[in-house]
Protein backbone atom coordinates (compact mmCIF):
# COMPACT_ATOMS: atom_id res chain seq x y z
CA UNK A 1 0.00 0.00 0.00
CA UNK A 2 1.20 3.38 -1.12
CA UNK A 3 2.50 5.44 1.92
CA UNK A 4 -0.06 8.17 3.18
CA UNK A 5 1.20 11.50 1.59
CA UNK A 6 0.42 15.45 2.73
CA UNK A 7 -0.11 18.23 0.47
CA UNK A 8 0.90 22.23 1.16
CA UNK A 9 0.47 24.56 -0.63
CA UNK A 10 2.58 27.33 1.11
CA UNK A 11 2.26 31.38 -0.03
CA UNK A 12 5.98 32.27 -0.72
CA UNK A 13 7.30 36.24 -0.09
CA UNK A 14 10.85 36.59 -0.42
CA UNK A 15 10.83 40.34 1.20
CA UNK A 16 8.68 42.77 1.69
CA UNK A 17 8.49 44.50 -1.04
CA UNK A 18 8.51 41.15 -3.61
CA UNK A 19 5.36 39.73 -4.99
CA UNK A 20 4.09 36.67 -3.77
CA UNK A 21 3.94 33.27 -5.32
CA UNK A 22 2.72 29.73 -4.85
CA UNK A 23 4.92 26.49 -3.94
CA UNK A 24 3.53 22.98 -3.38
CA UNK A 25 4.99 20.63 -1.08
CA UNK A 26 4.27 17.06 -0.71
CA UNK A 27 5.59 15.15 2.47
CA UNK A 28 5.39 11.80 4.07
CA UNK A 29 2.51 11.60 6.30
CA UNK A 30 3.41 11.15 9.87
CA UNK A 31 0.67 10.46 12.73
CA UNK A 32 -0.02 13.37 15.05
CA UNK A 33 1.41 15.78 12.56
CA UNK A 34 0.19 19.27 12.79
CA UNK A 35 1.63 22.18 10.26
CA UNK A 36 4.72 23.83 12.42
CA UNK A 37 6.33 19.52 12.36
CA UNK A 38 5.15 19.82 8.58
CA UNK A 39 7.51 22.91 8.24
CA UNK A 40 10.20 20.93 9.86
CA UNK A 41 10.34 18.38 7.61
CA UNK A 42 10.41 20.62 4.68
CA UNK A 43 13.34 22.22 6.85
CA UNK A 44 15.47 19.16 6.96
CA UNK A 45 14.43 18.58 3.04
CA UNK A 46 13.91 21.70 1.11
CA UNK A 47 12.06 20.51 -1.88
CA UNK A 48 8.96 21.33 -3.55
CA UNK A 49 6.45 18.83 -5.06
CA UNK A 50 8.14 18.73 -8.64
CA UNK A 51 11.42 17.55 -6.83
CA UNK A 52 12.62 21.45 -7.49
CA UNK A 53 15.16 22.61 -4.37
CA UNK A 54 14.07 25.34 -2.54
CA UNK A 55 14.52 27.43 0.51
CA UNK A 56 13.28 26.03 3.82
CA UNK A 57 9.79 28.05 5.06
CA UNK A 58 9.93 31.16 7.21
CA UNK A 59 7.41 31.44 10.04
CA UNK A 60 7.48 32.45 13.31
CA UNK A 61 6.86 29.71 16.78
CA UNK A 62 7.94 29.25 19.64
CA UNK A 63 6.30 27.14 22.71
CA UNK A 64 4.57 24.62 20.10
CA UNK A 65 1.49 24.38 22.64
CA UNK A 66 -0.97 27.47 22.12
CA UNK A 67 0.33 30.01 24.60
CA UNK A 68 3.46 32.38 23.00
CA UNK A 69 0.97 33.01 20.09
CA UNK A 70 4.05 33.58 17.67
CA UNK A 71 2.40 31.33 14.71
CA UNK A 72 -0.99 32.78 14.09
CA UNK A 73 -1.30 32.34 10.11
CA UNK A 74 -4.14 31.77 7.71
CA UNK A 75 -4.68 27.79 7.20
CA UNK A 76 -7.10 26.90 4.40
CA UNK A 77 -8.30 30.95 4.48
CA UNK A 78 -9.14 30.89 8.33
CA UNK A 79 -7.38 32.56 10.86
CA UNK A 80 -5.92 30.03 13.38
CA UNK A 81 -2.44 28.86 14.92
CA UNK A 82 -0.23 26.24 13.34
CA UNK A 83 1.22 24.67 16.07
CA UNK A 84 -2.25 23.63 17.20
CA UNK A 85 -3.68 22.99 13.74
CA UNK A 86 -3.79 19.08 13.34
CA UNK A 87 -2.72 18.00 9.44
CA UNK A 88 -5.33 14.91 9.62
CA UNK A 89 -8.24 17.67 10.53
CA UNK A 90 -7.54 20.09 7.23
CA UNK A 91 -8.79 19.61 3.76
CA UNK A 92 -5.71 18.70 1.53
CA UNK A 93 -4.25 20.59 -0.34
CA UNK A 94 -3.49 22.46 2.80
CA UNK A 95 -3.53 26.25 1.75
CA UNK A 96 -0.84 28.32 4.48
CA UNK A 97 -0.97 32.02 3.97
CA UNK A 98 0.42 34.78 6.04
CA UNK A 99 -1.77 37.13 8.32
CA UNK A 100 -3.61 39.28 5.79
CA UNK A 101 -3.95 42.83 7.63
CA UNK A 102 0.00 42.78 8.97
CA UNK A 103 3.10 43.26 6.72
CA UNK A 104 4.65 40.35 5.45
CA UNK A 105 8.44 40.20 6.32
CA UNK A 106 9.26 36.64 4.31
CA UNK A 107 6.97 33.96 3.60
CA UNK A 108 4.48 33.33 6.73
CA UNK A 109 6.25 35.55 9.43
CA UNK A 110 4.27 39.07 9.35
CA UNK A 111 5.56 42.70 11.14
CA UNK A 112 2.63 42.97 14.34
CA UNK A 113 4.79 45.68 15.74
CA UNK A 114 1.22 47.54 15.39
CA UNK A 115 -0.13 45.67 18.56
CA UNK A 116 3.16 46.02 20.73
CA UNK A 117 3.03 49.94 19.79
CA UNK A 118 -0.71 50.08 20.79
CA UNK A 119 0.05 47.90 24.28
CA UNK A 120 2.66 50.71 24.76
CA UNK A 121 0.14 53.39 23.68
CA UNK A 122 -2.70 52.12 26.58
CA UNK A 123 -0.01 51.56 29.17
CA UNK A 124 -0.74 47.56 29.59
CA UNK A 125 1.57 47.38 32.79
CA UNK A 126 1.03 48.05 36.47
CA UNK A 127 3.37 50.90 37.55
CA UNK A 128 6.17 50.36 39.48
CA UNK A 129 8.12 53.27 40.35
CA UNK A 130 11.14 52.63 41.78
CA UNK A 131 13.89 49.49 42.02
CA UNK A 132 13.48 49.58 46.11
CA UNK A 133 11.84 46.68 47.44
CA UNK A 134 7.94 48.05 47.34
CA UNK A 135 6.45 45.46 49.62
CA UNK A 136 4.10 42.43 48.80
CA UNK A 137 1.99 44.93 47.30
CA UNK A 138 -2.10 44.75 47.49
CA UNK A 139 -4.39 42.04 48.15
CA UNK A 140 -6.61 41.19 45.20
CA UNK A 141 -10.06 40.50 46.06
CA UNK A 142 -10.46 36.30 44.57
CA UNK A 143 -13.91 37.38 43.07
CA UNK A 144 -11.25 40.18 40.87
CA UNK A 145 -8.91 37.50 40.21
CA UNK A 146 -11.54 35.20 38.91
CA UNK A 147 -12.39 38.36 36.51
CA UNK A 148 -8.66 39.26 35.94
CA UNK A 149 -7.45 35.82 34.74
CA UNK A 150 -9.60 35.03 31.59
CA UNK A 151 -8.50 37.80 30.19
CA UNK A 152 -4.79 37.74 31.11
CA UNK A 153 -4.63 34.59 28.78
CA UNK A 154 -4.34 36.61 25.82
CA UNK A 155 -1.30 35.61 24.03
CA UNK A 156 -1.25 38.50 21.21
CA UNK A 157 -1.28 35.78 18.34
CA UNK A 158 -3.06 38.83 16.68
CA UNK A 159 -6.34 36.42 15.53
CA UNK A 160 -8.93 38.69 16.81
CA UNK A 161 -7.23 41.50 14.72
CA UNK A 162 -7.30 39.52 11.57
CA UNK A 163 -10.76 38.91 11.42
CA UNK A 164 -11.69 42.09 12.76
CA UNK A 165 -13.77 44.11 10.13
CA UNK A 166 -12.58 47.09 12.11
CA UNK A 167 -9.14 46.97 11.51
CA UNK A 168 -8.37 48.76 8.87
CA UNK A 169 -5.86 51.13 7.63
CA UNK A 170 -8.67 53.65 7.37
CA UNK A 171 -9.91 53.25 10.75
CA UNK A 172 -6.78 52.93 12.57
CA UNK A 173 -8.54 50.68 14.93
CA UNK A 174 -6.65 49.32 17.83
CA UNK A 175 -8.33 46.21 18.11
CA UNK A 176 -10.21 43.82 20.54
CA UNK A 177 -7.20 42.20 22.27
CA UNK A 178 -6.25 46.24 23.12
CA UNK A 179 -9.57 46.76 24.91
CA UNK A 180 -9.20 43.55 26.82
CA UNK A 181 -6.13 44.56 28.01
CA UNK A 182 -7.52 48.31 29.02
CA UNK A 183 -9.75 46.24 31.39
CA UNK A 184 -7.60 43.94 32.54
CA UNK A 185 -5.26 46.45 33.87
CA UNK A 186 -7.79 48.46 35.13
CA UNK A 187 -8.92 46.17 37.33
CA UNK A 188 -5.60 45.52 39.12
CA UNK A 189 -5.42 48.24 42.16
CA UNK A 190 -1.92 49.34 41.45
CA UNK A 191 -2.87 49.31 37.60
CA UNK A 192 -5.79 50.64 38.22
CA UNK A 193 -3.29 54.08 38.75
CA UNK A 194 -3.12 54.73 35.20
CA UNK A 195 -6.94 54.23 34.28
CA UNK A 196 -7.32 57.13 33.28
CA UNK A 197 -4.57 57.78 31.03
CA UNK A 198 -5.81 54.47 29.49
CA UNK A 199 -9.42 55.44 29.48
CA UNK A 200 -8.30 58.74 27.40
CA UNK A 201 -6.30 56.72 24.72
CA UNK A 202 -9.61 54.65 23.81
CA UNK A 203 -11.21 57.84 23.15
CA UNK A 204 -8.44 59.04 20.59
CA UNK A 205 -8.63 58.32 16.66
CA UNK A 206 -8.84 54.47 16.17
CA UNK A 207 -10.46 53.76 19.87
CA UNK A 208 -13.20 52.00 21.41
CA UNK A 209 -16.11 53.78 19.44
CA UNK A 210 -14.70 52.39 16.02
CA UNK A 211 -16.01 48.41 16.89
CA UNK A 212 -18.99 47.43 15.15
CA UNK A 213 -19.84 45.12 17.44
CA UNK A 214 -19.44 42.31 14.66
CA UNK A 215 -18.22 40.02 17.52
CA UNK A 216 -15.82 38.14 14.96
CA UNK A 217 -13.04 38.90 17.38
CA UNK A 218 -15.01 36.57 20.23
CA UNK A 219 -15.51 33.99 18.32
CA UNK A 220 -11.91 33.12 16.96
CA UNK A 221 -9.56 33.84 20.06
CA UNK A 222 -8.13 30.93 21.03
CA UNK A 223 -7.75 31.34 24.47
CA UNK A 224 -11.85 31.95 24.80
CA UNK A 225 -11.29 35.56 26.09
CA UNK A 226 -14.84 37.33 26.66
CA UNK A 227 -13.66 39.96 24.19
CA UNK A 228 -17.12 41.44 23.48
CA UNK A 229 -17.52 41.48 27.63
CA UNK A 230 -14.52 43.40 27.59
CA UNK A 231 -15.28 45.90 24.62
CA UNK A 232 -19.02 46.58 26.60
CA UNK A 233 -17.59 46.84 30.09
CA UNK A 234 -14.40 49.86 28.77
CA UNK A 235 -17.25 51.16 26.44
CA UNK A 236 -18.68 51.85 29.88
CA UNK A 237 -15.49 53.27 31.45
CA UNK A 238 -15.12 55.32 29.03
CA UNK A 239 -18.13 57.33 29.00
CA UNK A 240 -17.97 57.87 32.54
CA UNK A 241 -14.73 59.10 31.61
CA UNK A 242 -15.59 61.32 29.37
CA UNK A 243 -17.77 62.72 31.58
CA UNK A 244 -15.88 63.69 34.19
CA UNK A 245 -13.29 65.55 31.71
CA UNK A 246 -16.14 67.55 29.73
CA UNK A 247 -16.73 68.59 33.69
CA UNK A 248 -13.04 68.76 35.18
CA UNK A 249 -10.81 68.48 32.78
CA UNK A 250 -12.25 70.63 29.59
CA UNK A 251 -8.77 71.36 28.05
CA UNK A 252 -8.29 67.05 27.71
CA UNK A 253 -11.11 66.97 25.67
CA UNK A 254 -9.60 68.64 22.50
CA UNK A 255 -5.90 66.93 22.80
CA UNK A 256 -6.43 63.46 22.64
CA UNK A 257 -3.17 61.28 22.13
CA UNK A 258 -3.31 58.97 18.57
CA UNK A 259 -2.97 55.60 18.90
CA UNK A 260 0.13 54.28 17.19
CA UNK A 261 -0.52 52.42 14.10
CA UNK A 262 1.64 50.28 11.06
S1 LIG B 1 -7.49 38.48 22.49
FE1 LIG B 1 -7.41 36.32 21.82
S2 LIG B 1 -7.29 36.45 19.57
FE2 LIG B 1 -6.79 38.46 20.36
S3 LIG B 1 -4.58 38.54 20.52
FE3 LIG B 1 -5.35 37.87 22.53
S4 LIG B 1 -5.39 35.66 22.43
FE4 LIG B 1 -5.19 36.36 20.34
S1 LIG C 1 -16.65 43.26 18.03
FE1 LIG C 1 -16.27 43.26 15.82
S2 LIG C 1 -15.55 45.34 15.34
FE2 LIG C 1 -15.39 45.06 17.57
S3 LIG C 1 -13.31 44.35 17.89
FE3 LIG C 1 -14.58 42.50 17.72
S4 LIG C 1 -14.50 41.95 15.53
FE4 LIG C 1 -13.75 44.06 15.71
S1 LIG D 1 4.17 28.20 18.66
FE1 LIG D 1 3.45 29.28 20.40
S2 LIG D 1 1.34 29.52 19.98
FE2 LIG D 1 2.03 28.28 18.34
Amino acid sequence: MAARRVRLKIQRQDNPNSKAYWEEFELRWRPGMNIISAFMDIAMNPVDRHGKQTMPITYDSNCLEEVCGSCAMRINGRAAMACSSLIDKLEQPIRLQPLSRFPVVRDLTVDRAVLFENLKQVKAWVPVDGTYDLGAGPRIDPAVQEQAYPLSRCMSCCLCMEVCPQFTESTQFVGAAIINQVRLFNLHPTGAHLREERLRVMTSDGGIHECSYAGNCVQICPKNIPLTTSISIVYGQVMKQTVRDLFQNPELTSARKEPGRR
